[in-house]
């Protein structure tokens, strides 16, 4: 055990050493070579240290370098080093986060972190929460205690009873809304199909005076960032009128609601906090391993009812039990790399991530634009679109960045166009990475213009 421990170690540091120097993309070949480990299910196993030094050697090479410094897809957060070494003993822990008597350790490390992420997003003290996969899950979970509360405001147990005859429930959701929220209402038999879309301005957040009148169980659902633009939707205004009318306000706050944390961003998600319920992702801009989401609900109870499989009806703060307020029963102890990370970082570290992310952003979008091509959304946030001309030409600069190696950026569309989507949610990338990386934008760029 004790070899093998080490050796996987030292692998994990060269790996993570040879990110720097290596293409973003895995290369063909070695993508190629991941049928080595395909065949049929052998009779006898192998050796550990065998079996670990194929997976390194055939493994290694085929990933994506998203634990680098100049991976830019899909808003994804590198890992701060301690959240991956706490990940590494937790690991070795092998807790099962279910409950109190299951692991004492983690359902205490859920309270410590609930109290510390209340406090950064300015929910309740007593707020309930639940540590899950990511924001689809944190969705699904904060928009299942929603759905408990609206009906139970008209005298439906929709626990007991389900949805078969329950009285209507109206979801709003701005036409800009992330297709994972609309999967969580999918899961939760609330139909996509019914859905009311508000109205959204050009950067993608909700206009003023969408809000249609309120009547009925309602369920408003905001976003804070949008995934392209990193636009957010007007909470300030929208949630005190909402929550008068009787409606649950959720807000989707996968990464953006992180600005709390950074002073000079936090205006961009005031209002927030008024909100009945949050969903936010730990391994997008907190930094900490995959996967790890967290959902917020101003209303513990409405939590607890549509979670709970113990017998006791109401939650007891003294002894908060996980699986009361989780989607899952056995898990695991995800509270640990947010516990290691927000300990390492404190206010300032983490002001300073999420800040520096913003300015990295600012950077590349300027230097875009100095050289002539079209940034599409306004640069508040983390995230930049930026167009090189029609969508064939976009598309073949998306295609070349990605086959260059220096960086790796997506593709998306916005107002009917091909855009490239640069996201800087790292801690992993310096301000050279930045330079390098617009570098090799422009290089890329040029050469597929003829320029
Ligand atoms: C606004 C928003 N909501 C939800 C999600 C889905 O998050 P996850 O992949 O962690 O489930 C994302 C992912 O980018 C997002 O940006």
């Amino acid at each position: 055990m004790d070899k093998l421990l080490r050796d996987a170690a030292t692998r994990a540091q060269t790996y993570l050493a040879g990110l720097e120097g290596r293409a973003v993309a895995p290369s063909a070949a070695a993508l190629a070579a991941v049928s080595e480990l395909a065949g049929p299910f052998p009779d006898q196993g192998d050796e550990a240290a065998k079996i670990l030094a194929k997976l390194d050697r055939v493994g290694s090479p085929a990933t994506m370098a998203s634990a680098g410094p100049r991976y830019f897809g899909f808003v994804t957060g590198g890992s701060l080093p301690v959240a991956l070494a706490a990940n590494w003993l937790a690991g070795a822990w092998d807790q099962n986060a279910f409950s109190t008597a299951s692991s004492p350790l983690g359902a205490a490390l859920e309270m410590t972190c609930l109290g510390w992420l209340r406090e950064i997003f300015g929910f309740p003290d007593d707020a309930g929460g639940a540590f899950v996969t990511g924001a689809t899950m944190a969705n699904f979970t904060a928009l299942a205690a929603a759905r408990h509360a609206v009906l139970a405001q008209v005298g439906w147990d929709v626990e007991q009873d389900g949805l078969f005859g329950a009285p209507p429930i109206t979801v709003l959701v701005g036409d800009e809304g992330h297709a994972a929220l609309l999967k969580a209402v999918r899961m939760l038999g609330l139909g996509e199909g019914r859905v009311h879309r508000l109205a959204v301005d050009g950067q993608g957040a909700i206009r003023a005076g969408a809000l249609p009148p309120i009547a009925g169980p309602t369920i408003l659902c905001l976003q804070a960032g949008n995934v392209n633009s990193g636009a957010f939707d007007p909470a300030a205004d929208l949630i005190p009128t909402a929550r008068e009318a009787g409606a649950w306000v959720h807000v989707d706050g996968a990464f953006g609601i992180w600005a709390k944390a950074a002073p000079a961003r936090a205006a961009l998600a005031a209002g927030y906090e008024l909100a009945d319920s949050l969903a936010v992702d730990g391994h997008k801009w907190l930094n900490v391993p995959y996967d790890s989401g967290l959902t917020l609900v101003r209303d513990p109870g409405s939590l607890h009812a549509a979670m709970s499989i113990s017998a006791a009806y109401l939650p007891d703060a003294a002894t908060r039990e996980p699986y009361d307020y989780t989607p899952e029963c056995s898990r695991r102890m995800r509270a640990v790399e947010i516990w290691a990370a927000l300990a390492s970082l404190g206010r300032v570290g983490l002001a300073d991530l999420v800040e520096t992310c913003c300015r990295h952003a600012t950077m590349l979008a300027e230097g875009l634009s100095a050289a002539g091509y079209e940034v599409l959304n306004d640069v508040r946030l983390n995230q930049v679109m930026v167009c090189f001309g029609d969508d064939s030409l976009t598309e073949r600069v998306i295609a070349g960045i990605q086959a260059d190696g220096t960086a790796w950026c997506g593709g998306t569309r916005w107002h009917g166009r091909a855009a490239m989507r640069i996201s800087f949610s790292s801690h992993a990338t310096k301000d050279a990475d930045v330079v390098k990386t617009l570098d090799a934008i422009l290089r890329v760029a040029r050469s597929n213009s003829g320029g």
